[in-house]
């Protein structure tokens, strides 16, 4: 039976096309407003322009720069110019790392310690930060509407977890998401698939609902996926794949049922070390998560093999197979890599990347959690 919980999402959304607009009655007319964004995507696919328009009866300023990968550095720039203009909403327009990196200036800049970077390192909770809103121009990692954010300093890339923290409305207009590359297209669709998989391939819990609406999610994002990188034109599909991403990570899926996010803890670590795009890490973890908790999943991946890729043939073992046969190459129909190799990294790196877990606390990982660093790294030999 499924776990007891409690179920609250307050970020209010606005879909669709046009619906920037919507953010002129959402800010209150009275505060000062930072909008904050990434390197200029906003600029050139005009977006910035639809901003400037609809807040044109605010007070605002503007704070820029923020990298993918949000860097600490670079956020407290923003919580000081913040601090000296007395700025009390914040607006992100981007992706996840524009969004990501907002929700810890929220926070820093209300923030009453030393260093607001303990907050995040140390699980320091949140008392009270700035309200946020959302503009979200790549649909991948579903921080408009949930209270996570992750944040780097140096090598050392660190989740948290805060209601305080979450968006109090997010607009999500597909057109906006036309100017992605591909590359950006495929990490999205990896990213939103593993945040899905990440709360449904642990053990049965009889939560039909829960698993059912993950079902779902996964094959709307096989089935548009690839379409969004053949007819890059086609809003309809851009639509699809943006919902999806939101309802992967809002909380809702993951309600009531075992979580796992190894291969997110691990992802983090090549992030924080190499630089690899945080979905491009995914789609090389988990094929050898699949692989190695076989045994702990193997409901689940049954389950998944008949009701994802109509597996039906043959012994468990061999379905299991197929099923991760089935996930890699979608990834690679992704265009995403399946190995460590892919992306240039061997055996040498893996005594970094374990380090790295660690030092960050990452020994007792997955539903059960019971992967330490050794079954961290038998996953990766397996991903080599
Ligand atoms: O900086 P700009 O110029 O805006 O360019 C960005 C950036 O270079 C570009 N981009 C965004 N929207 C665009 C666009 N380019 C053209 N047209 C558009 N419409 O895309 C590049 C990557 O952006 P980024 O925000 O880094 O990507 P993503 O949304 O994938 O976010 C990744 C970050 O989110 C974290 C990741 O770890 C990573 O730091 N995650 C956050 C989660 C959460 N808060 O719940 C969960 C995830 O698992 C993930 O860990
Ligand atoms: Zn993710």
């Amino acid at each position: 039976m499924m776990n007891p919980f409690s179920y609250h999402n307050p970020t209010r959304i606005h879909f669709g096309e046009g619906q920037i607009a919507a953010i002129t009655n959402e800010i209150p007319k009275s505060s000062k407003v930072m909008v904050l964004y990434g390197g200029g995507s906003i600029k050139a696919n005009g977006v910035y322009d639809q901003v400037v328009k609809a807040l044109s009866e605010h007070q605002w300023i503007e704070f820029s720069g923020i990298e993918p990968n949000p860097q600490y550095d670079t956020l407290m720039k923003a919580v000081e110019q913040i601090k000296a203009e007395g700025v009390d909403y914040l607006l992100a327009v981007g992706g996840g790392s524009v969004v990501d990196g907002t929700k810890f200036v929220a926070a820093a800049a209300c923030y009453e310690g030393q260093d607001p970077w303990d907050m995040w390192s140390k699980g320091i909770s949140v008392k009270h930060a700035l309200p946020i809103g959302c503009i979200l121009t790549l649909p991948a990692t579903g921080s408009e509407s949930n209270k996570a954010s992750v944040v780097s300093r140096g090598n050392d890339k660190i989740g948290y977890m805060s209601s305080k923290i979450q968006p109090v409305f997010a607009v999500l207009d597909p057109t906006t998401t036309l100017s992605l590359s591909p590359r950006q297209i495929s990490n999205g669709v990896v990213d939103a698939y593993v945040h899905v998989m990440e709360q449904y391939l642990t053990f049965p819990v009889d939560a039909k609902v829960q698993d059912r609406f993950a079902e779902g999610l996964l094959l709307t994002l096989i089935e548009e996926g690839p379409k969004a990188l053949t007819n890059p034109d086609d809003l309809a599909v851009r639509a699809n794949i943006m919902w999806s991403a939101t309802q992967a990570l809002n909380g809702l899926i993951g309600v009531g049922v075992p979580q796992d996010w190894v291969t997110h803890m691990i992802g983090h670590e090549l992030t924080g070390n190499y630089g690899i795009d945080h979905a491009r890490t995914l789609s090389i973890v988990l094929p050898a998560v699949m692989k190695e908790r076989r045994q702990e999943k193997a409901a689940k991946l049954l389950q998944y093999a008949e009701r994802i890729f109509g597996i039906t043939e043959g012994s468990d073992d061999e379905r299991i197979d197929a099923a991760i046969a089935k996930t890699e190459a979608f990834f690679k129909a992704m265009q995403v890599p399946t190995r460590l190799k892919d992306v240039e990294l061997g055996e040498s790196d893996i005594d970094v990347l374990l380090s790295g877990l660690e030092k960050h606390g990452m020994t007792a990982l997955g539903e059960h959690g019971k992967i330490g660093i050794a079954d961290s790294e038998a996953i990766l030999r397996t991903a080599l």
